[in-house]
């Protein structure tokens, strides 16, 4: 099987990944990948899941090889039936097909091109390594990151307990780029799947997510009986809050024309999460996946205060990752 989102495990099976991930952190040694190789393709740039990834795979016995294609490996052209007079050396179709016979998982980052998002909604990159792969396929973040998802779930039940009817607000914040919308598109959706009231601050309507992933965040809210609700007034949205989440994204209306946004993607500096903001939650813990610019996203004294825990979300990215690799190989039963 494929872990290309979370929303493709039913309850039961999310629920077997998540208690496996909290085995592994006391006891990190298995041999579930003995004698079996990871593939991790990386499209783009990663510190966490590049390090988490091989250190799993090795904890569980089995050996990763780490490929940045147009780097240290050949180009790989992804359209169908095209002329390849570009850049890229060798098709998805040969990829895919010479990989599964020498690896047992494919895992593949491949972010949006950030030129026209009703192309990088498509999800292409990854469903071809999953079309033309014969064995799983896992997502290591494309315009979603389910592995994130697993370790903010790790993280919120390790720190609420019980997330269900909690307050969970993952607020927008600034940065000098327009960013991957992934993470934001995953934290609701996990979110709102745990059974947490869900809020979403952001600075106007133009900076909402996919209506794929507010649809997404409405429905199980609204099956768990809780609230999904978009806020644009950050005193409110963050007013008792069990758990704050940020993450910065570029404006969907502006994307691929990020000349037109820089000037009012500047006007929202004022989104840093500090002290002041944070005073207002209910004792909240604050999170980030990470990388974060310190004084940009968040203050130096909110990274460094006891309610941040974001190193501890780090940390469980390897556990539910391990996790990942037992089900998709048939080793977590
Ligand atoms: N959070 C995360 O995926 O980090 P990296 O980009 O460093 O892998």
């Amino acid at each position: 099987m494929n872990f290309l989102n979370t929303t493709d495990l039913d309850d039961l099976t999310l629920d077997r990944v998540l208690l496996a991930a909290e085995q592994l952190r006391s006891e990190p040694q298995q041999d579930w990948l003995a004698g079996k190789s990871v593939a991790l393709i990386f499209l783009n740039p990663s510190m966490r899941t590049r390090t988490s990834m091989e250190v799993g795979v090795f904890q569980l016995g089995g050996h990763a090889v780490v490929l940045q294609p147009g780097k240290d490996a050949w180009g790989i052209e992804f359209e169908p039936s095209t002329v390849m007079h570009g850049e890229a050396e060798e098709h998805i179709a040969e990829v895919a097909a010479v990989l599964s016979r020498y690896v047992d998982v494919i895992g593949v980052r491949a972010f949006p091109k950030f030129v026209d998002w009703s192309v990088d909604r498509q999800d292409k990159v990854i469903k071809a390594f999953a079309q033309y792969s014969t064995v799983p396929v896992i997502s290591l973040e494309t315009i979603t990151h389910p592995l994130q998802e697993l370790a903010l779930a790790l993280t919120l039940r390790s720190q609420l307990g019980d997330p269900r009817g909690k307050q969970f607000l993952l607020t927008w914040t600034y940065h000098p780029k327009p960013l991957n919308t992934a993470v934001a598109n995953s934290a609701i959706t996990i979110a709102s799947r745990l059974g947490m009231d869900v809020t979403l601050l952001c600075p106007n309507e133009d900076f909402l997510l996919d209506s794929r992933y507010l649809d997404i965040a409405t429905t199980q809210c609204s099956q768990h009986g809780r609230s999904f609700e978009i806020s644009h007034d950050i005193a409110t949205a963050y007013s008792g809050k069990d758990f704050v989440y940020a993450k910065s994204w570029g404006a969907l209306p502006w994307y691929g024309n990020w000349a037109k946004q820089q000037p009012q993607h500047h006007e929202y500096k004022h989104f840093i999460v500090d002290e002041e903001k944070m005073s207002k939650t209910n004792n909240a813990r604050f999170s980030h996946c990470l990388p974060l610019r310190r004084n940009i996203k968040a203050t130096d004294a909110v990274m460094d205060a006891p309610y941040c825990v974001a190193a501890e979300e780090a940390e469980n990215r390897l556990h539910a990752q391990k996790a990942v690799l037992g089900m998709v190989t048939g080793a977590l039963s």
